[in-house]
């Protein structure tokens, strides 16, 4: 069996001072905007996101609330299924909320698309994004999709990264630090 190689891209010093500085920039932004009694809805996207999800949330210095969704598009490994489930939705009622989304990567565009839309119709007060890294690509739904992101922790090139809650195959999600994967 080939084994994979992991060369590393983003630093975890990088990665935390990244999320501090997002948790900063995402609190400035909803303090003013926060009724009293009023707290941010977090979601994050499993499974990739929970460990960003978790340093950024306990980083912000707002009301929030948190929940997740389970999406799916990758059901083979890293091949692309070209279509998103829904696995596991949120509970509540997002109707009149603030809500940020917090997602791990944008690769196609196919999730984030999917996902605002579907959180749109239920009539949220507002949505935002969060989302870790972009990869740098053509989009095959939207290309104004990559301005739906309103925080974004890194760009990176068009390659297969794993690690701070990314994986392969469900391997390396806990990596400290963000790296791309080749198989030699
Ligand atoms: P998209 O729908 O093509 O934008 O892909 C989004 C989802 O695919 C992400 O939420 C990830 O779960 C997964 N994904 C895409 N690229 C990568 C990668 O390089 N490493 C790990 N997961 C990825
Ligand atoms: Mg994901």
């Amino acid at each position: 069996m080939s084994k994979p190689l992991i060369n590393e891209l983003i630093n975890p010093k990088d990665i935390q001072d990244r999320v501090e500085e997002l948790a900063h920039e995402i609190s400035a932004y909803y303090a003013p905007l926060l009724a009293e009694d009023e707290e941010l809805l977090v979601i994050g996207i499993l499974k990739g996101a929970f460990i960003f999800m978790a340093d950024l949330t306990r980083a912000l210095n707002i009301p929030r609330q948190t929940d997740f969704m389970a999406l799916s598009s990758y059901d083979l490994g890293a091949e692309s299924s070209g279509t998103v489930r829904v696995i596991m939705d949120i509970r509540q009622d997002i109707e009149g909320r603030h809500v940020l989304v917090v997602e791990d990567i944008i690769d196609s565009g196919r999730t984030m698309a999917y996902l605002l839309e579907m959180l749109g119709a239920r009539k949220p007060a507002s949505v935002r994004t969060c989302v870790l890294v972009s990869k740098q690509r053509e989009r095959v739904v939207d290309e104004g999709i990559t301005s739906r992101i309103d925080y974004l922790g890194f760009t990176i090139p068009d390659e297969w990264v794993v690690g701070y809650g990314l994986d392969w195959d469900e391997r390396f999600r806990t990596l400290p630090y963000i790296g791309t994967v080749s198989v030699s």
